[in-house]
């Protein structure tokens, strides 16, 4: 994906022309509330500043809600003027151990920690979407509003669902945005079933016998053994998985060794593992873990192995999809604005949630290279155009608005897309 192919010519007012008056006249605050969030950037499960900051707000509009979900998760709970279905909208709150490089006004003044994701972004827009819904209740049903600790792990999503949030009243549906540089601003990325990876994580310890460096036969060289695993753990998506699906092997970390002349006793690798296909669910551990064996057994050295599964991959339900793409359509006029071809092999523990209810997790581009906001997720640079601020609040706003017609239409129809896959 080019952001020349996808520039937007748009100014920032014109990409406000499709908002509600009462939802652009929000942009002050909404800039506001994200550069003052951006500022206490907190870790996973310590968003308590962060929290609070919510609460107030919540209070002050008197929004009824619960504290304290999942450590610092908050379920706001908004009703409308008729009764109807349950709809959720999600937010994750935490930052990244990150020190920011950039020279702002609402520079992070948390040392070591920045909201390097855009999720100071993701909560300034529920709150905006919290708001706006208190003021204009023209929706029917509840619409349920999750703040989330902890996306960028251990993860919150899970201890959430297993404390209730998706329970009395049971939610229909959900969606998420995530703010995204890797498309423009004036895009949203959305599609039908595998959005987002999932993600998981080996560690590898290979023990050897290490002796002098001149003396290799009185040793097993860990090195050497642990050199032809990395390289045989290449083919294990080259050889193993279906060249129209994807899948990635990574080895990320190799530490070995302490001097030039000592073979080393022993050797630890590291490495993530993603895809996007359900059924791949158990087979990576196993597979990498035949291959570590086997060269291990071939040299005579031994190894411990473990393996942690984090997130599943994000999948989005057909209909939920269609749905966002739908409202998307009507805020967003570039001509390009609406991406299909937007997998990552990025993770999100919001595939927890889709793994429940059927729903939708998005992208809401939000580079501006022109402005120098480009940089990636994660980068110590980071930032974003806040001009799609407002531009949230209308597409979840929209969504709350027309849910319940379209939830009524498919006659409570959608299915929880646990394995669709994406075909
Ligand atoms: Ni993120």
């Amino acid at each position: 994906m080019t952001f020349s192919s996808l520039l937007s010519p748009l100014s920032t007012s014109t990409l406000h022309d499709r908002l509600r008056p009462e939802i652009r006249a929000l942009q002050p605050l909404l800039v506001q509330w994200r550069r003052q969030l951006h500022q206490q950037p907190e870790l996973a499960f310590q968003e308590r500043l962060t929290a609070e900051f919510i609460a107030e707000k919540l209070r002050e509009w008197q929004i009824p809600h619960e504290t304290g979900i999942a450590e610092t998760g908050i379920v706001a709970t908004l009703t409308g003027t008729q009764p109807g279905s349950v709809f959720a909208i999600r937010a994750d709150m935490d930052a990244l151990p990150i020190q920011e490089e950039n020279d702002v006004p609402y520079k992070s003044q948390h040392d070591g920690k920045m909201h390097a994701c855009g999720h100071d972004g993701h909560i300034t827009i529920a709150l905006g979407t919290a708001y706006y819904l208190s003021q204009h209740r023209h929706f029917k049903g509840t619409v349920k509003i999750l703040f989330q600790p902890a996306e960028e792990g251990p993860g919150g999503a899970k201890p959430m669902i297993q404390a209730g949030v998706l329970k009395n009243p049971d939610v229909d549906a959900i969606i998420g945005l995530h703010l995204w540089n890797q498309l423009p601003l004036g895009t949203v990325g959305v599609r039908s079933g595998a959005l987002m990876a999932a993600v998981e994580v080996f560690r590898c310890t290979i023990l050897g016998k290490g002796g002098h460096g001149a003396i290799p036969q009185q040793t097993i060289d860990s090195i050497v053994v642990a050199a032809q695993i990395v390289s045989a753990l290449q083919t294990i998506v080259s050889r193993n998985v279906d060249p129209i699906e994807s899948a990635v092997v990574t080895v990320g970390e190799f530490h070995a060794g302490t001097a030039c002349n000592v073979i080393a006793d022993s050797a630890q690798l590291s490495g993530t593992v993603r895809y996007f296909q359900p059924h791949f669910d158990g087979f990576f551990p196993e597979k990498i873990e035949q291959v570590i064996a086997g060269i291990c057994h071939s040299f005579g050295a031994a190894y411990r192995f473990e393996y942690s599964q984090y997130y599943p991959p994000t999948i989005n339900d057909d209909r939920m999809a269609n749905f966002v793409r739908s409202i998307a359509e009507k805020v967003i006029e570039t001509p390009l604005g609406i991406v299909p071809n937007c997998q990552t092999m990025g993770g999100e523990d919001m595939s927890f949630f889709l793994q429940e209810v059927p729903g939708c997790y998005f992208f809401l581009g939000s580079a501006n290279p022109e402005r120098d906001l480009a940089y990636p997720h994660h980068h110590p640079r980071f930032d974003f155009d806040e001009t799609v601020l407002a531009m949230g609040v209308e597409l979840f706003v929209r969504c709350v608005e027309q849910f319940d017609q379209e939830w009524v239409m498919g006659n409570g129809g959608l299915t929880a897309n646990r394995d669709a896959g994406g075909c």
